[in-house]
């Protein structure tokens, strides 16, 4: 590769595992990362940064990165203007609306890690809940009554059955993604293509 290319991941061990194993199925060479701490790695061909899934499409669209690798759930919930070249399958999951199984009634608050996404769903549906915000195992938040439903991942499913929850809509089939910085596209070129060529499925 010509110039060198900075690349965003998803960072924590099982999170960053699938990127990192598609990166080297594309010949990067990759030394095994799971002994380090560092967030930064200087590699022989790119450099790989490790940051949170949400903040993946910032990274790229600052230009900070010139690509990431990320679940589309979270480059539609950035509404960040990257370059989007690439779907990179990896494990399918879907991005659903759920309640408690059997639940009739009104829905008037959902909760979701994807506040943005939420509105977005709602406003199209027309209907007059309140999103509420929160960070992770949104489950609890159905099955203990903070909300009447849930805008979430699902990926297996066992996570809905044990805790007695059902989709009652699947809004979006999702996998993981590549993005490229919009300047980056133009000023890096040959390195960029050469990515997407040795990325493509
Ligand atoms: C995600 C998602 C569900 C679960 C779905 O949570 O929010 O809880 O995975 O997976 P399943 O269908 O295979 O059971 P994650 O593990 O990312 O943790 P979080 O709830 O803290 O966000």
């Amino acid at each position: 590769m010509k110039r060198r290319l900075t690349i965003a991941i998803p960072g924590g061990e099982r999170s960053k595992a699938y990127p990192i194993e598609l990166l080297r199925r594309a010949g990067l060479h990759i030394p095994d990362l799971s002994g380090s701490r560092s967030l930064k790695h200087e590699l022989e061909e790119v450099t790989l940064l490790e940051v949170k899934d949400a903040d993946v499409p910032v990274y790229v669209d600052i230009g900070v990165a010139d690509c990431g690798i990320v679940g589309k759930d979270w480059i539609m919930e950035s509404g960040r203007d990257v370059y989007e070249p690439l779907d990179l399958g990896g494990p399918a999951y879907r991005l659903s609306l759920i309640r408690l199984r059997g639940a009739t009634g009104r829905i008037e608050r959902v909760a979701s890690k994807y506040a943005r996404i939420a509105r977005g769903v709602i406003a199209a549906k027309g209907m007059a809940a309140d999103v509420l915000p929160l960070n992770g195992k949104l489950e609890l938040a159905v099955t203990v009554g903070l909300v009447d439903a849930i805008l979430d991942v699902v990926q297996t499913g066992r996570t809905l059955v044990d805790n007695g929850l059902e989709e009652i809509e699947v809004l979006h089939k999702l996998s993981m993604r590549l993005i490229v910085n919009r300047a980056a596209l133009k000023l890096k070129v040959p390195t960029v293509r050469e990515l997407i060529h040795r990325l493509e499925p």
